[in-house]
């Protein structure tokens, strides 16, 4: 069955939705689609808040969260684009409190912010700015939601992409045609065997952007969160506002240890906290490290984080009394498809939001709560530019049936019960493949002996992203934001410029 939209929105979290909202409310027709229930993403999970300066908060200045920004991205950042996206942050947040979204009017401090700025929702603020995009867009008649639909190609007619080949939960193959396509799929941190993100995000939109022919770039910046609690059924993430309120982190014999490492102690960056537990990991001999919050008593933690007080007390932790054992985990994809500030890629008719998208705000390391920013910003963008675009009333009703259409895959995945039982096994092996090589600490012999051992795995879209991330961190000979090669432990500027005009090429 074949389908048209004015814009086909692959991913339901909070890019794509808040973009749905706003075509929507703008008389566009709008066709969402998401792989597991449409509240399966990271946006439902994010705890601590939003990055952003605001009137609320008259110590702080904008100048300061841009040049935190430029200084994490560590020399990659665009900052024609960090000034363009925070300065509109403000408004956006305004939205969102137009739509009901009751932010506490305390800010959270989380690493490499110089000020307080993190604004938040308790420690749940991903759950309360999904709650009314998804209100508002399900009771919008312009907008179709289809749940458990995971798009399996983009296509295209001549150089334009003119929407997606997607398979439902039942078996069914729909064809969206839209003028406008959208990913907004998320990033691929789930391609790690320890991850904060749910299981589905392993990069299908990176693959579908790039098998259409769209620039990715800056793959090998893999951030890691430092703090994560790993139960037997669940990597669970424990805030960075935690730290910025004043827990500590302890080696196995209960000793502060982030001093020795770096003299913002707790309030690194992220890369060289979770590198520092790595190392004290490795020096105590030990695979945890403890976040201690005795500090406080239980009434104060309840207050304070009662979304992660609840998931500790479930599994038997007083955290008043006892610390909590964590390490790190793969977080967010840095990098992506590579878009402009209207979030167009290389691509004509294909657009890319959110994680997926690598629009030149975090450059070689994302400042903590930028990411949601990002969300609630660039929707704005994309919307003008499609509200404006000279064809934005065009139809596409005769392409449908244009026998020239080119489905986008090297790889067509015919779907069987044993085809996804073999794909969740090589999921599997790409796993342990990408977490022995792209952890923390990188090194060409390993980079390389994992691009062997992914050459004896099926071409499923998870493994052939996996050669382009290694063949990303193999060509960037230096060690920047989060990207750490212990053969290049320094930043090296010609490495730089050379790298990041070879990053996106399956090798
Ligand atoms: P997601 O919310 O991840 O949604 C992706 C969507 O794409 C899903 O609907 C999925 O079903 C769909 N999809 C994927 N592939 C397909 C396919 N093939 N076909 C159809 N649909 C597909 N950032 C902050 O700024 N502040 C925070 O406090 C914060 N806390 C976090 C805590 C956790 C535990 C995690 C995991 C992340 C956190 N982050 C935080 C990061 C932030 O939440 C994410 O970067 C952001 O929510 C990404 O939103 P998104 O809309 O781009 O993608
Ligand atoms: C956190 O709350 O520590 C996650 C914040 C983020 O990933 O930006």
């Amino acid at each position: 069955m074949s389908y048209h939209f004015d814009t086909l929105i692959i991913g339901s979290g909070i890019a794509g939705l808040n973009l749905a909202r706003k075509l929507a409310q703008a008389g566009q027709s709008v066709f969402i689609c998401s792989k597991e229930a449409v509240t399966e993403g990271s946006s439902k999970y994010a705890q601590g808040g939003v990055a952003v300066v605001s009137p609320w908060n008259p110590e702080d200045k904008l100048e300061s969260h841009i040049q935190d920004t430029i200084r994490a991205g560590k020399g990659l950042a665009n900052s024609e684009v960090v000034e363009k996206v925070l300065s509109s942050s403000w408004k956006r947040v305004e939205e969102f409190i137009g739509l009901g979204v009751d932010f506490d009017k305390d800010f959270n401090l989380e690493g490499s912010h110089s000020f307080k700025r993190v604004l938040h929702v308790a420690d749940a603020t991903g759950r309360a700015l999904m709650k009314p995009l998804l209100d508002n867009v399900s009771c919008n008649f312009n907008v179709s939601i289809s749940q458990g639909t995971e798009a399996l190609s983009l296509i295209k007619s001549e150089d334009k992409v003119v929407g997606a080949d997607l398979r439902t939960v039942s078996g069914e193959n729909i064809r969206i045609i839209a003028n406008n396509t959208v990913l907004a799929s998320g990033g691929f941190a789930s391609l790690y065997n320890n991850h904060t993100t749910p299981n589905i995000l392993t990069g299908d939109g990176h693959m579908l952007a790039y098998d259409a022919g769209a620039e990715l770039e800056n793959l090998e910046f893999v951030q890691f969160h430092p703090t994560v609690f790993f139960t037997d059924d669940k990597c669970f993430l424990i805030s960075e506002v935690v730290r910025g309120a004043g827990a500590t982190l302890k080696n196995i014999n209960g000793e502060a240890f982030m001093q020795n490492y770096d003299k913002r102690a707790e309030l690194a960056t992220r890369d060289v906290v979770s590198r520092s537990i790595e190392a004290e990991m490795k020096r105590t001999n030990s695979d945890f490290v403890y976040l201690d919050m005795t500090c406080w008593s239980s009434e104060e933690i309840e207050a304070k984080f009662p979304n992660i007080n609840h998931f500790c007390n479930l599994r038997g932790f007083d955290l008043s009394k006892e610390m909590l054992p964590v390490k790190p985990a793969a977080h967010y994809s840095v990098g992506g498809v590579k878009t402009d500030i209207h979030g167009k890629t290389s691509v004509e008719g294909l657009y890319a939001l959110g994680e997926v998208a690598s629009t030149g705000l975090h450059g070689a390391n994302r400042l903590a709560s930028n990411s949601l920013l990002e969300c609630i910003v660039m929707p704005e963008f994309i919307a003008n530019d499609i509200l404006n675009s000279p064809n934005v009333n065009e139809k596409l009703e005769d392409i449908a049936s244009n026998v020239s259409l080119d489905i986008c895959s090297s790889y067509i995945e015919q779907y069987s019960y044993e085809s996804e039982n073999i794909k969740q096994e090589n999921l599997e092996k790409v796993r342990n493949i990408l977490s022995k090589a792209m952890g923390l600490v990188r090194s060409e012999d390993q980079l390389k002996e994992a691009l062997i051992s992914l050459e004896n795995l099926k071409d499923f879209k998870a493994t052939r992203l996996a050669r382009l991330i290694i063949s990303s961190a193999l060509n960037r000979k230096e060690s920047r934001g989060c990207h750490f090669r212990e053969d290049f432990p320094e930043m090296n500027e010609v490495a730089s410029s050379i790298s990041s005009k070879q990053a996106s090429q399956i090798v």
